[in-house]
């Protein structure tokens, strides 16, 4: 007898929620949901290459749809504009929100509903508002939401005005990537509350006081999403620039190469530098060569070895020298020893201790 997709997908779906676990990314409390809500409902088209669009028609839909990778599902003028974001990463960031049975849940990303399905499948029907910038992207999930079964209040608009008619939420979570921590959403969650949210290249678990103060650190997982737009035409700063402008040459001890050292130095400069874009260069060897650097505002930075170009209003090079020194002056720390402290006045970066503030 041959299997049905449904029956196909059961089996892949365990076997996926059996790894992650095994893996240490899926703590036993989401087992359940992980095993049960079903991906391939949210994700019927996957873009494998900017030319493929994977189908369900295609033999190999299923086994990518229940890969633990990020699946892009809408491309924009061919940049990616919206995805579902890997299972294990989701997983480590459902797990680190800490949700109980009966939470009122905000969603800031709802993409193709599938984390949304997640949430409503643990905390039950009606517990949970999700908020999509992109009409259409909003329309299909809540559609595909309904139709399986998993209730969820899906709202069109910018997620960083969190959605007040619903508040105050006990959690709070975000899948697209922030520069910084939106005060609405500090007015939104209760006190005690939690908010998991990635800003810059990491993800942060912020624990509210009753001040209206946030604090926390961040996790130790890399979390690379897609930056937040303020509308659906919006594709961010994607591309880049080319070489605008008057660039001022000089030689840096930082040499291109040296950029790449470790994810946690990145991390630290995508901190210094919101909504920065780097590209690496490479030599028929695959070794590399060269940096690009480029932020929407206009700022561009391009190293070949020690030599340095750049112009636009922030000298990007300079910064990356500068948080290089840093962290190699702190003795190359994890991502995980840093935190924020967010408050009304804005935020605030931390080493080990709220106390220890670091300047970048
Ligand atoms: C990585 S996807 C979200 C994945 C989603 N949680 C899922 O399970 O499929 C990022 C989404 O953020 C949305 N987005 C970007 N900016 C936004 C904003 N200002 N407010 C709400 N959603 C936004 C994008 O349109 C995109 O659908």
């Amino acid at each position: 007898m041959t299997e049905t997709v449904e029956e196909r997908a059961r089996v892949l779906r365990q076997r996926l929620a059996a790894e992650l676990e095994e893996r240490g990314s899926l703590v036993a409390a989401w087992r359940k949901p992980f095993e049960e809500v079903p991906r391939h409902v949210f994700v019927p088209e996957v873009w494998a290459g900017p030319d493929r669009l994977v189908t369900a028609a295609d033999p190999e839909w299923l086994e990518l749809v229940y890969a633990d990778d990020v699946l892009v599902t809408q491309l924009t003028e061919g940049v990616a504009t919206s995805s579902s974001t890997a299972p294990g990463l989701m997983a480590a960031m459902l797990g680190a929100l800490d949700v109980q049975e009966g939470h009122r849940v905000l969603e800031v990303a709802t993409g193709t509903g599938y984390n949304a399905a997640l949430l409503a499948a643990f905390v039950g029907a009606g517990n949970v508002t999700s908020v999509e910038v992109d009409p259409r992207l909003a329309r299909l999930a809540a559609e595909r939401l309904r139709g399986a079964g998993y209730p969820v209040t899906v709202v069109t608009g910018d997620g960083r005005a969190g959605h007040p008619a619903g508040a105050p939420y006990d959690r709070l979570i975000a899948t697209c990537g922030l520069p910084a921590v939106p005060r609405d959403w500090i007015a939104q969650v209760r006190p005690g509350g939690i908010i998991v949210c990635p800003i810059g290249s990491g993800t942060v678990r912020l624990i509210l006081s009753a001040g209206g103060e946030a604090r926390g650190h961040f996790l130790p997982t890399p979390s690379y999403f897609m930056g937040v737009r303020a509308n659906k035409d919006d594709t961010g700063s994607a591309r880049y620039p080319g070489e605008p402008g008057d660039p001022v040459e000089g030689t840096s001890s930082l040499a291109a190469e040296a950029l790449f050292c470790t994810d946690a130095f990145l991390f630290l400069l995508s901190l210094a530098l919101p909504g920065l874009v780097l590209a690496s260069e490479t030599d028929e060897d695959g070794n590399l060569t060269g940096a690009r650097l480029w932020t929407a505002e206009g700022s561009w930075a391009h190293a070949e070895g020690h030599a340095v170009r750049q112009s636009g209003p922030r000298r990007l090079w300079s910064v990356a020298e500068r948080v290089h020194e840093l962290y190699e002056g702190q003795g190359r720390p994890e991502r995980q020893r840093f935190g924020l402290r967010v408050t009304a006045e804005g935020q605030e970066l931390w080493l080990d201790e709220p106390g220890n503030v670091v300047g970048l």
